[in-house]
């Protein structure tokens, strides 16, 4: 066999190697991600052995793997065998990013032209779907980085959720999500905003509960409490200002005594009225 013939498998041999190390990667990574997010996992073995949204997730791989390389009937195949083994149907077409994890997984439904960023989070029930027939175009939504999907929310439509936005247990979102919104209801609303940049976002909240972000209709009251405060104190000011300055202009040079009424009724305190003259 000549030199060059032999070196064929060599290169193939390591191409798989590199391949499948990359493959082992990814997917420790979810698994970790899984005992990251989930109190209840203990180990490695146990999220492999038992964990839905795990097992869903490496059928997707294969499945999207197959899509991309226009295997689509066997894609959509190993997407159904996904789906009857664990109650999670992801469409090979849609594009899923690094550590999603699916908590429980049952119900969840992801449509073909869904995107999902990096370490984002559903659990139970979640559909991300569309409001369109129109075959070829976007019709499903994308999820930015860090989003956390609560059971049952139902996200319909081809927009954007914001980088670690979280979408309450059961919400229906219609439209865009800012980054780092809460949105609960139906139709969903906005409950609170909060940082949107992966930096300053605070770590991971199990079942997506964050105690220290207020509501924002909350948040505009004080802020405009504090601005009246603000505005009264500069008032104020202004008012005992004036005050000297029509007693100055109206004080006699000779130095007699001068009687200064002020009026107003709390509301009115800053008006000045001269009112005696030298006594
Ligand atoms: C939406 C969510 C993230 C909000 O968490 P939070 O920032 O701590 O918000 P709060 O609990 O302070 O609630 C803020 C307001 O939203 C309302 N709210 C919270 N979650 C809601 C929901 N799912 N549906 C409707 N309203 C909701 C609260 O009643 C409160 O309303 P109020 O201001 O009128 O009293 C959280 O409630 C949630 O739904 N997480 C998903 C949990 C989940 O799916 N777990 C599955 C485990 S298997």
């Amino acid at each position: 066999m000549s030199a060059s013939a032999q070196r064929v498998p060599a290169v193939g041999n390591s191409h798989l190697n590199i391949v499948l190390a990359m493959l082992w990667k990814n997917l420790r990574e979810e698994i970790d991600a899984t005992l990251a997010r989930d109190p209840a996992a203990r180990s490695r073995l146990e999220v492999i052995l038992c964990y839905p949204g795990f097992h869903a997730l490496v059928c997707h791989r294969i499945a999207h793997w197959l899509w991309r390389h226009r295997w689509l009937l066997a894609g959509r195949l190993v997407s159904h065998l996904g789906r009857v083994l664990t109650g999670v149907e992801i469409h090979p077409g849609a594009r899923i990013g690094r550590r999603l994890f699916i908590d429980h997984g049952m119900g969840v439904v992801i449509g073909e032209t869904a995107e999902i960023g990096d370490d984002c989070t559903l659990y139970q029930g979640v559909t991300l779907g569309g409001t369109s027939l129109t075959r070829g175009e976007k019709r499903h939504p994308t999820l930015a980085s860090g989003v956390i999907v609560g059971s049952g929310a139902q996200v319909l439509g081809p927009f954007r959720v914001g980088d670690g936005a979280r979408i309450g247990a059961a919400a229906v979102v219609l439209r865009e999500v800012p980054d780092g919104a809460t949105m609960v209801g139906n139709p969903a609303r906005q409950v609170a905003r909060g940082s949107g940049s992966l930096a300053q976002r605070p770590a991971f909240q199990p079942y997506a509960v964050c105690g220290d972000i207020p509501d924002p209709i909350a948040r505009a009251l004080n802020g405009l409490i504090d601005e009246v405060t603000t505005l009264r104190a500069h008032v104020h000011e202004l008012g005992q200002v004036q005050q000297a300055k029509t007693v100055e202009r109206y004080a006699p040079s000779d130095g007699s005594a001068f009687r200064v009424a002020v009026g107003g009724n709390g509301t009115d305190e800053n008006r000045a009225h001269v009112m005696g003259e030298a006594e």
